[in-house]
């Protein structure tokens, strides 16, 4: 005779007859599912990597349905004593995942079962797997976004020690490509420093807004347990429950939010990397990385290539890809949930992987890489690059109309190419040659130096601006 009624209920945690009702919730199946229909349904190789979340999750709900009355204090304590073991078995890699038990969620539950018995068969009352993974995924981006949030300020603080050290070392500045005026090395890197301040500042505000919780939804209308859904909302870290059950199991906007600030902080990376491996080049080479981020070629001795900067660059495309692979997956879902939403984790998971990555191999070559003094100063004054600091001293000291004084400097520019010279190399004739108005003093504002440190309105590229932006940056960072 079996001693509880439930004993009657086939044992999940016993190895799976394929062909057999699922245990869990096969009351009104006759049959087993056909393999591949196991197979598109099981979420567990992919999903495992939630069960601190999903363990978590099951703690707060237990302690919540015993602290209501709900389930016994008996029953808590065996289930806390079931899912300490779950978790020391999956901590040492002795836990068996079985695709018939088909996700995290059912998975855990089942070993439960087969460790406490009854207890363990209490522990879902009054939630749902629809709830259960609504709040392991949020808790999981929780989880990313705190983690990828302390990589960002690591490359933002790699980027600064760069900026500090040459906040006056002369490097070009470019629009389309092309040398438009003098900045210094600094200045570029706080560019990046400040792009990444604003992606950690997207992934906070995704934080905010992603945490509340779902736990106690249930499948979608809520239940007619006497839950108390702040408790669990408490325990669990989240600022209060979600207020509709039906969008607490069917959103997933808190996952797209983590994926566009990713897709974002990524673009930003993928700039730099594509900068790395412009600069790397021998023809310009403003930099140098050392071994430690380079790799040589199979054929061609001589070669020292970017690897890691180019594929932190190409990983961007698989980190917007999961945002537009999730969009896809969530438009057009009619409410509430729908098994389509398991297909938000491989891309969420994927893109949180090659985020942290990027970030990490950033970080890494950015303190690694060394400019290149002597070519950064020398091509900081091509191309003509101070041109803007003749006009502006044309409407400065003769009162020319900015468009006139462009027209001028245009000519001098034209003149100094036909002669094969640059802006400094033209007399002082030549130049009153086209405004007779012109002094000698105009050669005060040509040279690469004066140009940037006369940039020193807010936000401007003269060395003492970039030196207390980094300081500040600094101070900011390390608070
Ligand atoms: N593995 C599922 C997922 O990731 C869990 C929720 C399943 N819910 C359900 N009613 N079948 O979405």
């Amino acid at each position: 005779m079996p001693d509880s009624p439930s004993d009657t209920i086939p044992d999940p945690s016993t190895p799976q007859d394929k062909t057999a009702a699922n245990a869990l919730w096969g009351g009104r199946f006759a049959g087993g599912p056909a393999a591949i229909m196991q197979e598109i349904n099981a979420s567990i190789g992919f999903d495992q990597r939630m069960w601190r979340q999903d363990i978590a999750g099951s703690r707060a709900h237990a302690a919540m349905l015993a602290a209501k009355g709900i389930i016994s204090d008996a029953d808590l304590a065996d289930i806390t004593r079931g899912l300490d073991q779950v978790a020391a078995e999956i901590e040492a890699g002795s836990f068996v995942f079985d695709i018939a038990h088909e996700d995290i969620h059912m998975s855990v539950e089942a070993r439960l079962i087969a460790l406490v018995g009854d207890a363990g068969r209490r522990l879902h009352t009054a939630r749902s797997r629809n709830d259960q993974v609504a709040l392991d995924v949020r808790l999981w981006v929780r989880d990313a976004i705190d983690q990828i949030d302390v990589q960002v300020a690591d490359v933002m603080r790699a980027l600064v020690d760069q900026a500090e050290r040459h906040h006056d070392l002369p490097m070009p500045g470019f629009t389309h490509l092309q040398i438009g005026q003098p900045v210094t090395f600094g200045h570029h890197m706080m560019a990046y420093v400040e792009m990444l301040g604003r992606d950690r500042s997207r992934f906070a505000d995704a934080r905010t807004r992603l945490n509340e919780c779902p736990l106690g939804a249930a499948a979608l209308a809520g239940t007619s347990f006497p839950i108390d859904r702040h408790m669990t909302a408490r325990a669990l870290g989240f600022d209060r429950p979600m207020a509709n059950s039906l969008d607490a199991v069917s959103d997933r906007d808190y996952a797209l939010e983590f994926l566009s600030a990713a897709s974002t902080c990524a673009i930003h990376l993928s700039r730099l990397a594509e900068e790395i491996v412009i600069w790397m080049s021998a023809p310009w080479r403003f930099i140098r990385l050392s071994d430690a981020f380079t790799t040589g070629s199979s054929i061609m001795p001589q070669k020292r290539n970017p690897d890691a900067a180019e594929l932190v660059r190409a990983k961007t495309g698989r980190v917007t890809g999961a945002f537009v692979a999730l969009s896809m997956v969530m438009k057009g879902l009619p409410l509430t949930y729908g098994k389509d939403m398991q297909e938000d984790k491989e891309p969420l998971f994927d893109a949180a992987d090659s985020l942290a990555l990027s970030l990490a191999a950033t970080a890494g070559m950015v303190r690694d890489m060394v400019p290149d003094p002597t070519n950064l100063r020398r091509w900081a004054g091509a191309g003509f690059a101070t041109a803007t600091d003749l006009a502006d001293w044309l409407v400065r000291t003769l009162n020319l109309p900015f468009r006139t004084a462009h027209h001028v400097t245009g000519r001098l520019v034209a003149m100094a190419e036909a002669k094969g010279t640059d802006l400094e190399g033209l007399t002082l004739a030549d130049m009153q040659s086209v405004e007779p108005r012109i002094t000698r003093e105009v050669f005060g504002v040509l040279s690469v130096e004066s140009s940037v440190a006369s940039r020193s309105c807010h936000g401007g590229t003269a060395p003492a601006n970039v030196a207390a932006q980094a300081a500040a940056w600094r101070a900011r960072l390390a608070a």
